[in-house]
């Protein structure tokens, strides 16, 4: 049970340890170790990330591993990865090896539009608002300029702006709808900004509009954000090789190519299983995201909503053709390699540095090319050995871990378990004999 406090925010970062370690634990100063423990020794690089959030009081550590040997368009990458969940990075790479040798990974980026929306409501005239927002509509892009001069620059900047009549859904709501390219930034900060001044914009022009016609307090803006819905932002990466490469994988299993095409059609006909799918995708997927420095969230959201395009599907798709077999990943990725974290937290500008520091369509097939060698390493192992043989016996260190175990123990613990299933119970009875 924690306890009301006030002024949290402008207490010192021990201020607010001390408050938080009295309010929330019996062994206080054991939690304050702990904390204190994870700080940086570098008071600037604390600081740093100290300033990338509010009320930090110290550092939360993923591990940032590696997948080598990801040939994608005919370029090696070793890819950077931060996830905390074992076996994903295993999977990654063990896939990406085997792509390797078979052609590799081919990524296209088909679209970079992204969206951004003013929602607010009219009940007038419909053709006066229509009409007004034609007027308006220059005004939009001549006065944004400030915003958009350097993106502009750069090759991106706003490239329509619509009105969206959604009278029939909600009395008087309509949309300013604008898209935009935002080139090798993800662009949230330019497209917010952006959209609040179209409703400035839009909330402001009625004086210069027809004499009379419209009154600005006939607009009520309700609010203007971007949307992290992004079904035209679009990366596809595929790979192919003969069916036979396949049966040849180790564990060999029969109707391998077969059966992997039916865990897709068995995901695209049940959302249950299409959910814990796209997971699989995203665990490779998010994992660079975060590396890289971008929003997995919005990443996330998008994927989910555009793998609900029509019904949730699965995001990847198998086939077999004249004894080649194809395995493909469309998804809607919405990131940047410039801005936000991306030239300020150290590990980001190396995760970058690592890939050879590419652009935004770069990163997007290299994202792709992951989520899809992620999705290939998890459905090899379920229509085959099954996910716990691999995924225990990675599990085992975590297992470990949790009994401070020494070299040796741990080395006869693996020794034990080479043959045999591991659970928590397994590794506690097995400690508790060795012990
Ligand atoms: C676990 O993190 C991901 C999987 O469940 C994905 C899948 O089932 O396809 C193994």
């Amino acid at each position: 049970m924690s306890e009301e406090i006030k002024g949290f925010s402008k207490l010192s970062k021990n201020e607010k340890i001390e408050w938080l370690t009295k309010t929330c634990f019996h062994q206080n100063d054991k939690a304050k170790k702990i904390l204190k423990q994870y700080w940086n020794s570098d008071n600037n690089l604390q600081k740093l990330h100290d300033e990338f959030s509010e009320n930090t009081i110290s550092n939360y550590y993923l591990p940032f591993a590696i997948a080598p040997n990801f040939l994608i368009n005919k370029k090696l990458y070793t890819v950077p990865m931060a996830i905390e969940e074992s076996s994903v990075v295993a999977a990654a790479s063990k896939a990406a090896k085997f792509w390797m040798n078979n052609g590799g990974f081919k990524a296209e980026v088909i679209a970079t539009e992204k969206i951004g929306q003013v929602h607010f409501l009219f009940h007038g005239n419909k053709k006066i608002i229509s009409d007004y927002f034609d007027f308006v509509k220059p005004l939009f892009f001549e006065k944004t300029k400030s915003i958009t001069s350097k993106m502009n620059s750069r090759g991106g900047g706003i490239l329509d702006i619509f009105l969206v009549d959604k009278t029939s859904d909600i009395n008087g709501y309509f949309q300013i709808f604008a898209t935009f390219n935002t080139v090798d930034a993800m662009g949230a900060n330019f497209i917010n900004s952006c959209l609040e001044e179209f409703s400035h914009i839009f909330y402001n022009s009625t004086p210069l509009f027809r004499n009379d016609e419209l009154n600005n307090n006939d607009i009520e803006i309700i609010m203007s954000i971007l949307s992290n819905h992004v079904p035209n932002c679009i990366v596809k990466s595929v790979v192919s090789c003969n069916i036979n490469e396949l049966n040849n994988l180790e564990p060999k299993t029969e109707n391998f190519a077969e059966r992997l095409v039916k865990a897709i059609e068995i995901a695209n006909n049940d959302v249950y299983r299409a959910v814990t799918h796209n997971k699989g995708i995203m665990n490779g997927v998010d994992a660079v995201a975060l590396a890289t420095g971008n929003d997995f969230r919005a990443i996330e959201a998008s994927a989910h909503a555009y793998a609900s395009i029509g019904g949730y599907k699965s995001l990847s798709n198998a086939y077999i053709m004249n004894d080649m077999f194809y395995f493909e990943l469309k998804l809607p990725l919405a990131i940047g390699t410039v801005g936000g974290v991306t030239s300020l937290h150290p590990l980001v500008k190396i995760a970058l540095e690592i890939l050879d520091n590419p652009d935004s369509k770069e990163l997007m097939k290299i994202i792709a090319s992951v989520g899809l060698a992620q999705n290939f390493g998890a459905l090899r192992s379920l229509v085959t050995t099954g996910i716990q043989k691999g995924h225990m016996k990675m599990h085992l260190t975590n297992l470990l871990n949790k009994y401070d175990v020494t070299e040796l123990e741990k080395q006869k613990a693996i020794e034990y378990f080479k043959n045999k299933s591991v659970s928590s119970s397994s590794v506690d009875s097995f400690i508790q004999k060795l012990r």
